[in-house]
């Protein structure tokens, strides 16, 4: 998994310098930070009209929202033209994994989650185990949105709308291409073709939002250079109306991260119960593990000193996945490696965020964050507030004077604070697993439902701020300087 398929945006200290160059402008801007947040004061229900005024202006009567359990939660799903979407999956063979020209067909069997786990290793349980590739995710979101239990046809009805465009397999066709005009016309006709809808009126978009399995900065290309990365998606106007969902957030206040899929999609909730508890039983030798491969390029990038301290260590398990036989791709590989230990080391990659966060939390591994990107200002709607209560945090400000010993800190939490702290983990495992988009799991909220959660609440408050008489736009998207900073509490 971590032979990441495809080039990122950018380097670590790419990002740092985007970062740090922007930070500059941004702080001279006053952001209210809590406005970003979604906040849970449980203003809902609002019915919704293509009249803007009836919209905004009217809450449904409270008897109406006590008698529909879908009130306030209906989603229309926009139609959109087949090339953004249906026409990808038909014509998988002219989708890569980028550098690696592997083929991406067999990934979209089953609903999308890709061929089941032969397992003769016992890793996992039998049922509900797939090999799951995280740019599919556009579509097991799409598959699960058409199982979702409050769809209506009747878009006045609709509390937000759900567009399936499969952004990130669109993108994958034109990223490494050296033309500027040919890497954003999809991008063009895509938000020309959704802004022509009547359902766009209403609200300017604002309601509307879409997924994406690559990293956000795929699609912020910020200058038109064409040695600069990405589509320029994001920053066409249309674009800042709305919101997307992907693995991995910007900065900009319409990015919110969800979680990378991991390879376990039960169907039932006695799966997860099952799951959890094979967890809480394990046995773990190893203290620490890391699954990656060393970069040779970023020999000064704290992956680098990560690996090179784990090495080092007898206490440390490394899972080098550029050596001959090492397949990380294979899931038993890596989960494998993350149910045989206490700490799962996550140092930012190419970009912030791994998907091995999320398949270590899945096999009970305590994750060890090195930079808040990582996961205490993405995955707000999934991850507990509480960071300390399920996570290990050792600050890299700075990688050239950074001389932490990982094992030492590790060997020094005591075995009490260490059950608690992965107790939470194994907690937090129904909310990062996507279910199976063929059955529907009763009593559970799992990533998509916490996903969809987050949207609708988002929405709402953008029909508060209308209604208030604000700006829509107050809080909704721009830069929030917030979001990649060490607070100065660490
Ligand atoms: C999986 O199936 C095999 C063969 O049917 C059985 O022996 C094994 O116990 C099962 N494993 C689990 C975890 O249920
Ligand atoms: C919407 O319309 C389609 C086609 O007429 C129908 O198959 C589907 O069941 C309808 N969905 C809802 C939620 O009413
Ligand atoms: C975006 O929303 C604002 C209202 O907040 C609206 O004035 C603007 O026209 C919208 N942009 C597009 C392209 O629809
Ligand atoms: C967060 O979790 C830690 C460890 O479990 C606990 O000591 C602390 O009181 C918690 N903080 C809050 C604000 O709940």
């Amino acid at each position: 998994m971590e032979k990441r398929p495809f080039r990122t945006t950018c380097s670590t200290d790419i990002c740092f310098a985007i970062f740090i160059s922007s930070a500059i402008v941004w702080i001279f801007l006053c952001f209210d930070y809590s406005t970003f947040h979604p906040s849970n004061n449980g203003v809902r229900g609002i019915s919704s009209s293509l009249n803007p005024n009836k919209l905004l202006l009217k809450p449904s009567p409270l008897s109406a929202r006590t008698l529909d359990p879908c009130s306030g939660r209906y989603l229309f799903i926009q139609n959109i033209p087949s090339r953004f979407n249906s026409d990808l999956i038909t014509n998988c063979q002219s989708l890569t994994r980028g550098t690696d020209k592997s083929d991406m067909c067999p990934y979209f069997v089953n609903s999308g989650l890709g061929p089941e786990i032969e397992d003769s290793r016992g890793v996992f349980l039998n049922n509900s185990w797939f090999k799951t590739n995280q740019f599919l995710l556009e579509v097991i979101f799409h598959n699960k949105m058409k199982q979702y239990e409050c769809l209506t046809n009747d878009s006045a009805m609709a509390s937000a709308v759900y567009v399936p465009f499969y952004a990130g397999l669109d993108i994958s066709h034109y990223l490494w291409n050296p033309s500027i005009t040919i890497r954003d016309s999809s991008a063009r006709d895509f938000l020309s073709s959704i802004s022509e809808k009547p359902e766009w009126k209403r609200m300017f978009g604002r309601d509307h939002f879409f997924v994406a399995g690559r990293i956000s900065w795929d699609f912020r290309r910020q200058t038109d250079e064409v040695s600069d990365w990405g589509s320029k998606l994001r920053f066409l106007s249309e674009s800042h109306n709305m919101t997307m969902l992907s693995v991995e957030a910007s900065s900009w206040k319409n990015d919110f991260a969800i979680p990378y899929p991991t390879y376990f999609h039960p169907s039932k909730l006695s799966e997860i119960v099952e799951w959890q508890s094979l967890m809480r039983a394990r046995q773990r030798q190893h203290l620490f593990t890391f699954t990656g491969a060393p970069r040779p390029d970023l020999t000064d990038s704290i992956r680098g000193m990560v690996i090179e301290q784990c090495r080092g260590s007898s206490l440390c398990k490394f899972i080098d996945c550029s050596s001959d036989g090492v397949n990380c791709d294979d899931p038993t590989t890596t989960m494998e490696a993350f149910q045989s230990s206490i700490f799962c080391l996550q140092p930012p990659g190419d970009s912030y965020t791994r998907r091995s966060i999320f398949d270590s939390i899945l096999a009970g591994c305590i994750p060890v964050f090195f930079h808040p990107g990582t996961a205490y200002s993405q995955y707000l709607w999934h991850f507990p507030k509480n960071q300390t209560a399920y996570s290990v945090f050792i600050p890299v400000r700075n990688v050239k004077k950074w001389d932490e010993s990982i094992e030492g800190i590790l060997s020094g939490i005591s075995k009490d604070r260490e059950s608690s702290m992965r107790e939470e983990v194994i907690r937090v495992i129904p909310s990062i697993v996507y279910g199976d988009p063929r059955s529907k799991i009763g009593n559970l909220e799992d990533a998509f439902d916490l996903a969809v959660k987050g949207i609708l609440e988002r929405v709402e408050n953008v029909r508060k701020n209308i209604r208030e008489g604000r700006d829509p736009s107050e809080g909704f998207d721009g830069p929030d300087h917030f979001k990649y900073t060490f607070s100065n509490n660490d």
